[in-house]
């Protein structure tokens, strides 16, 4: 199979993920809950990741708090700073991990919105959308569905200035972009393990500048006399009992990350995205590329329905995800209503043979048409 859906997960794993997923199901037991090797292995196993993290991202270990995807993480940042009624602002590429959460929260959004590759445009309209007293303003760093950086930096800015809390989503960028939040000033960012940081599935982290309120509420491990969930991090959010082997997996996926130079898996991961681009506008498919693009590419083939595509894609062998990409408000914004896209993401681990395989099952699908 050729894997072009990494912006769903990264099926394809560095060989030590598997093995710390292994090594950690044989010989760790619970975290902070039993004086015992077993148990001191496992607390090291997730402190270790946590400070791999912590590394990657430029915080403090206590500040990374693990969840079981990004959607966890965005609920607790949005559950701790969103009342009823209040002014909330998001970007027009917003997943359904927000903007449900926020019709659970009785939120309607104000929405900003700009061309897609347009950095500056993006700029603009939140600094128009944003006012002091807003609640909270969320972003994605990357968009799932068209690929396309907004300016998490200037907004970071903007926000500052108006005395409004960031969050900002990064699950597509984590592991691609830098993900910088002292900089940007932001309150949480959420993340999955599972995609760029190259973890399994059922890991996520939520980067705490802010103190949260929990989503889960029951033991730790600490302060056990107290009946209230602790103060401190990452306890407060962190009740129950961890996915250890999912964490020493995320742990192997970050190290993995941090030996290598990351302009160089980013110039890969650009230079496999405009071979894909311009292969497929060769071939007569409308592509949403444009600048700064990262991870994810949007398109659609003459003639065919993007399900239809998809299937015959994947009765040759190729993985792709087509439709809305649980995000029909950035298919809003990016006018692909109400058919959605074809989409095609890649990972580090994406060889230049894979997308001239694509490519070749691209002309076939268009030419039998
Ligand atoms: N949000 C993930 C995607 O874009 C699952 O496919």
């Amino acid at each position: 199979m050729i894997y072009l859906d990494n912006a769903a997960t990264t099926l394809r794993k560095p060989p030590q993920v598997e093995a710390a997923v292994l090594e950690a199901l044989r010989s760790c037991a619970n975290p902070g809950r039993g004086g015992h090797a077993a148990a001191a292995r496992a607390e090291e196993k997730v402190y270790g990741t946590r400070r791999l993290a912590a590394r990657l991202f430029g915080l403090e270990p206590e500040q990374i708090c693990f969840t079981a995807n990004a959607t966890e993480g965005l609920n607790i940042a949005l559950r701790t700073l969103v009342k009823p009624g209040t002014r909330v602002v998001i970007s027009g590429l917003e997943h359904n991990a927000v903007t449900r959460t926020l019709a659970g929260l009785g939120v309607e959004p104000v929405v900003a919105a700009a061309p897609l590759f347009d950095a500056a445009a993006w700029t603009e309209a939140f600094a128009e959308a944003l006012r002091p007293g807003a609640a909270a303003c969320v972003c994605l760093q990357v968009s799932n569905v068209f690929g396309a950086v907004l300016p998490v930096a200037e907004l970071g800015a903007l926000c500052a200035a108006r005395g409004v809390p960031l969050v900002v989503d990064a699950s597509q960028s984590a592991g691609l972009l830098p993900v910088r939040p002292a900089d940007w000033g932001a309150a949480f960012v959420a993340m999955p393990g599972h995609k760029g940081l190259l973890g399994p599935q059922g890991t996520g982290l939520l980067l705490c500048l802010e103190q949260p309120a929990p989503l889960r509420f029951g033991g730790t491990g600490s302060r056990s006399e107290d009946r209230r969930m602790p103060e401190e991090l990452p306890d407060r959010l962190e009740a129950g009992t961890l996915n250890v082997p999912g964490i020493a997996g995320l742990g192997a996926g970050l190290r993995w990350l941090l030996a290598r130079d990351p302009s160089a898996l980013r110039r890969n991961e650009t230079a496999l995205l405009r071979r894909a681009a311009r292969g497929l506008e060769g071939l007569g498919a409308r592509v949403w590329t444009g600048p700064g693009q990262t991870g994810v590419l949007s398109f659609r083939l003459p003639g065919r329905d993007c399900e239809t595509a998809a299937s015959a894609y994947a009765a040759r062998g190729i993985a792709l995800r087509a439709g809305l990409h649980c995000a029909p408000l950035a298919h809003r914004t990016g006018g692909t209503l109400p058919e959605g896209t074809l989409r095609l993401s890649v990972s580090p681990l994406t060889r230049e043979s894979e997308i001239e395989g694509f490519l070749s099952v691209s002309e076939a699908l268009i030419r039998k048409k």
